[in-house]
């Protein structure tokens, strides 16, 4: 491991945590500051989106950065593209580099795919304690292992091309990826982020179903906006616009 990101976070390394979001969040409500990676070996209670169970099986890649988000508040939801760049990134590298036959994408709003199968997830949250604003970004990556009991296709990376991880590199390559992202997000801004989400996006121009969780839309693909919302359109011609929901069906 490099670890050129260690001078500005904290890394805490868990054989066992109910979950490494919960964990930050404890460090947070405990009056921690600064950067911190928690890193976990194995979660008890691995959290998903919606409340769902993010089933944590041995030997995949567990982890939460936890950021005073104070000075970004309004923008924060922006960093889920971030990392999923930045999880795109180590996929990539690590498992497709000689894999031609594999398609890897992003699907809105922060999932990475390997020919339509889910190989990692991110869950950001936050919690503010006294003025400071905490952003927790949660990320499961399926290394070695993926649940079957989904419902939905799952990969892992060891999957694509039978090789063993690391898990330790892995960690260094997500967290290296991360603040690559992360400093041209400070930098550029999130119209950037945007356009180079754009360019890894999941079935594009294809009719999808969204849901807000209470409705499902059906439309065609047209792109993210300015502040990271989904926009279809639909039959009508009519663009509709959903700031926070899943995609469900891609066809
Ligand atoms: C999703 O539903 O796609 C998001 C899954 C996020 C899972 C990760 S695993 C590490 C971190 N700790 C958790 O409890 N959840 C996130």
């Amino acid at each position: 491991m490099h670890l050129q990101w260690i001078q500005r976070y904290n890394l805490l390394i868990f054989d066992e945590v109910d979950s490494t979001n919960l964990e930050s969040k404890r460090l947070a409500l405990g009056g921690a500051e600064g950067n911190f990676v928690i890193w976990a070996k194995h979660q008890t209670h691995g959290k998903g989106r919606y409340g769902k169970t993010w089933e944590s099986l041995s030997d995949n890649l567990y982890l939460s950065i936890l950021l005073d988000a104070s000075t970004f508040i309004q923008q924060q939801t922006e960093l889920s593209f971030v990392t999923a760049l930045a999880i795109y990134n180590v996929v990539k590298v690590k498992a497709l580099s000689h894999e031609h036959k594999y398609n890897i994408a992003l699907k809105w709003p922060n999932d990475v795919m390997v020919n339509s199968s889910k190989i990692a997830g991110i869950l950001l949250e936050s919690v503010k304690v006294g003025a400071i604003h905490h952003l927790i970004i949660g990320i499961g990556l399926n290394v070695h292992n993926h649940p079957n009991d989904l419902g939905r296709l799952t990969t892992s990376m060891s999957m694509i091309n039978n090789e063993c991880y690391d898990l330790g590199e892995i960690l260094d390559l997500t967290i290296s990826s991360f603040e690559y992202y992360y400093t041209l997000w400070r930098k550029k801004g999130f119209s950037y982020i945007r356009k180079l989400w754009l360019q890894k996006i999941y079935n594009p121009h294809e009719t999808m179903m969204v849901s807000d969780g209470h409705n499902r839309i059906s439309g065609v693909f047209k792109d993210i906006d300015l502040n990271g919302a989904i926009r279809l359109q639909l039959a009508s011609g009519q663009i509709y616009t959903l700031s926070t929901g899943e995609v469900f069906i891609c066809s």
